[in-house]
């Protein structure tokens, strides 16, 4: 079950200056597309103030002068005026959007590094849609604090200094009278701004919640037709859709008052200071021009304030975005490469567990403290119940995870020591459940790796006999194969996936047999396949059908994590132990499978 969102901060209370700093790293490389984002808003809102003050100047001095000359001149530059603001403007927005595009582009391509390092304790606890969302949607929030957040509420600040303190300047005690409906806006404000954060709250949650489950209905789709359970997935999902449709309408019904809320003062405002005003124009204490200008700014006025009161909930949102993103940021891989690690030219293959100790948990070992040698080019086979550990053991030879105590050797060198890209490249694992990407299946064998060459990928599809079937798909091995691999058997993806480990040449080879159950024809495949991955190179085979197995050189048997009998098929089948009793249950089984043949002929 992955973790319910709710778990999951989605504003922060406090705008942190800490979590800013960083964010600001990301914009340094950009620094002069953000200086001149700021220079245009700066430009941009001193152009806007001056509309008011030339409407004042046309009234005042031409038109009851009867200038129509000087007023034709001012008409001019009103409309010259709104001319560079639409320019400015222009600029303006794709400086800053282009600036909030660079630095996600930036930030995503380090986030997508840094998780592809991440070992494998990290994504056991983080469950993949977590992660998903930290790239696509926190990114794109954070995205928001660029273009919406930080240099717009800069521009709105500027341009509400700039209209109070114009105001001021032009008529102290009419500018009083318009503010007299500023406690009223900002007790609504205030209000509206903690209503519609609740709901986006509500509605974050339930896209996170839909998504998740989605995620998971849809990945288990079969199970759910199997199982007939429509219906039931129905219900959640109407669930969750319908908690998301009310919360919105909250936000709508939220907005659909507070608009409404903020024209009815913006009026409220202008008949302030048309009575106040305008009983002042017939006192002849004040211009014409002036009450104009000051019913303009006044209406320019309450823009920025209806803007800001969003723009601080987006800032409080992507504040909590950027702590996620940073928290993954900050998560570190716990399996590193050493400094100067081993890069040797030739691997011969030794290896050597010595004392391994190791569990998934604190306190529960799976491996208590298991020691055995394989010898450079000889091939082992690995048998034991299910939960015995085999592929626990094959996880930590190529350091999925390390070990608690003991060691594992390479060549006589602790894996440790050893760069792991070269581990990696020297060992290969077949998983016990074969992935294949999409692409096509020439790419799924070569990996787009630059070191295995077209001929390559051929001859190791060849040797493993993955060749007939994958030349007979409709584009041969240019087919496109899909992550679920349909078109394949589940017989011929692991033929696939010996081809990809044969194809890579390694020095060792462990392989994690399927324990899904394939044709007698296939299985021979299969055995016929595994001759020639393990053929000159040190191998360790885990098995599950002994039939698999007669041809190694030896066979370790693994039982709770411990070693319990070791030796060929024959000395073990002598010394009757846990391995004779397994393969005398595979033999019956196999043998009760013929005779009910018998009996049913
Ligand atoms: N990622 C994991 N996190 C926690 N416990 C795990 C993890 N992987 C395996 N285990 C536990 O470790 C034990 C050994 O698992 P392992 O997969 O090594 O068994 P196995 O011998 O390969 O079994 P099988 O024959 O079924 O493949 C099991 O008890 C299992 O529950
Ligand atoms: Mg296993």
């Amino acid at each position: 079950m992955p973790p319910s969102p709710e778990e999951e901060p989605l504003y922060r209370k406090q705008i942190d200056r800490r979590l800013l700093a960083r964010l600001l790293q990301f914009v340094r490389p950009h620094r002069s597309r953000l200086i001149l984002a700021v220079v245009l808003l700066v430009l941009l809102s001193v152009a806007e103030l001056a509309f008011p003050l030339l409407m004042k100047t046309g009234i005042d001095r031409y038109i009851k002068t009867g200038d129509t000359a000087g007023l034709l001149r001012i008409s001019g530059l009103y409309l010259g005026l709104l001319v560079v603001v639409f320019v400015l403007r222009y600029t303006q927005t794709t400086t800053t959007q282009g600036l909030g595009q660079r630095v996600m582009y930036d930030l995503r391509m380090r986030l997508f590094r840094h998780v592809q390092r991440l070992s494998l304790p990290y994504f056991e606890r983080n469950p993949v849609g977590r992660v998903m969302t930290r790239l696509t949607n926190d990114v794109e929030v954070l995205n928001e604090l660029f273009t919406s957040g930080l240099v717009s509420i800069f521009g709105d600040i500027l341009i509400l200094v700039g209209i109070i303190s114009i105001m001021l300047y032009l008529d102290v005690k009419l500018a009083l009278a318009c503010f007299l409906v500023l406690p009223p806006l900002v007790l609504a404000t205030l209000f509206f701004r903690a209503r519609v954060r609740e709901a986006y709250t509500v509605i974050r949650i339930k896209v996170a919640g839909m998504n998740s489950f989605l995620q998971e209905m849809l990945s288990g789709i079969s199970l759910v037709q199997l199982f007939r359970r429509e219906k039931a997935s129905a219900e959640r999902f109407d669930r969750l859709n319908g908690e998301h449709r009310d919360a919105f309408l909250r936000s709508v019904r939220a907005y659909a008052v507070y608009f409404p809320v903020v024209e009815l003062l913006e009026t409220i405002a202008v008949a302030l200071i048309l009575a106040y005003g305008g009983s002042r124009v017939l006192d002849g204490t004040l211009t014409l021009g002036l009450l104009v200008a000051f019913i303009q700014y006044s209406e320019r006025f309450f823009r920025p304030i209806r803007d800001l009161s969003q723009r601080y909930n987006i800032l409080q949102g992507a504040m909590a975005s950027s702590e996620r993103v940073f928290e993954l940021l900050d998560s570190q891989p716990r399996i590193t490469t050493p400094r100067d690690g081993r890069t040797p030219d030739r691997v011969e293959g030794e290896i050597v567990f010595d004392g391994v100790r190791f569990g998934y948990k604190p306190d529960e070992p799976i491996l208590p403290g298991l020691s055995f040698r394989i010898a450079p080019g000889e091939s082992v086979a690995l048998v034991g119940h299910t939960g015995a550990g085999k592929t626990t053991i094959a996880s930590l030879l190529v350091r999925f995870y390390d070990v608690w105590d003991g060691s594992i050797r390479i060549d006589g060198v602790d894996i440790r020591k050893w760069d792991l890209h070269a581990l990696r490249r020297r060992i290969a694992v077949v998983p016990q459940d074969v992935y294949l990407f999409s692409g096509s299946a020439r790419r799924n064998i070569g990996l787009l790796d630059p070191s295995v060459s077209e001929e390559r990928v051929l001859e190791a599809s060849r040797a493993v006999g993955a060749a007939p079937f994958l030349e007979q798909l409709p584009a041969g091995l240019d087919t496109e194969l899909r992550e679920r691999g349909s078109l394949l058997s589940v017989g011929q993806r692991q033929l696939l996936s010996f081809a990809r480990a044969l194809a890579h040449d390694p020095s060792v080879l462990v392989l994690d047999e399927a324990t899904s159950s394939v044709d007698t024809q296939t299985e021979l495949a299969i055995r016929r396949a595994l001759r020639v991955l393990i053929r000159g190179r040190t191998s360790l085979v885990i098995a599950h059908r002994l039939s698999t197995i007669r041809h190694v050189d030896r066979i370790l048997v693994l039982h709770r994590g411990k070693l319990v009998e070791q030796g060929t098929h024959e000395e073990l089948l002598g010394a009757g132990g846990i391995y004779a009793k397994l393969y005398q249950l595979e033999f019956k089984i196999q043998e009760g499978l013929g005779l009910d043949e018998v009996s049913a002929g």
